[in-house]
């Protein structure tokens, strides 16, 4: 594909943002499966529903503008759920295991709030208001799981900080 318009660029982030969401949607069953914290697996597979509408929105807006996903891989996504993979393999357990999971789920989220703000930017340059409405229903989520994340990696670092002996 050459790129050397503005909706060239729309249709190109719009089908690396659907492959950053098939990427999520595994990594979110990653996660959901190795915490042991009962909010944090609630939040994640409720996520996990969410991101299953993320991906038919993401296509319903492609197809609201009449065109086909290009073949396109997420890198960023690709990375965050490389960086996932390391980090789980140097977690042992307990809150430095939750806090890991909860900061690389916060930075997934914001990668994705920084994506769709832009896309939803685009897409109303654009006029492309369908496609805008349903990008804005997958942003409203990401803003709402981010908080949710955030919340619970606070609630985890002050659980921390009570079961560690502070020196005098
Ligand atoms: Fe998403
Ligand atoms: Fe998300």
């Amino acid at each position: 594909m050459t790129i050397s318009t503005a909706r060239d660029i729309f249709v190109l982030e719009l089908s690396q943002m659907l492959s950053a969401e098939h990427i999520i949607y595994r990594m979110l069953g990653n996660v959901a499966r190795e915490t042991n914290l009962p909010d944090a697996r609630e939040a994640y597979e409720q996520h996990i529903n969410e991101t299953e509408t993320h991906i038919s929105n993401m296509e319903a807006a492609l197809e609201s503008i009449g065109e086909t996903p290009e073949k396109a891989t997420c890198l960023a996504a690709k990375g965050l759920s490389d960086e996932h993979d390391a980090l789980k393999r140097v977690l042992l357990s307990g809150h430095a295991r939750e806090l890991g999971l909860l900061y690389g789920a916060s930075k997934t989220e914001h990668y994705e709030i920084a994506s769709y703000t832009m896309l939803i930017q685009l897409a109303s340059e654009l006029h492309e208001y369908e496609a805008a409405t349903l990008l804005q229903a997958n942003l409203d989520d990401e803003l709402a799981m981010a908080k949710q994340v955030e919340k619970l990696a606070i609630m985890i670092s002050k659980d921390a900080m009570k079961t560690v002996a502070v020196p005098a």
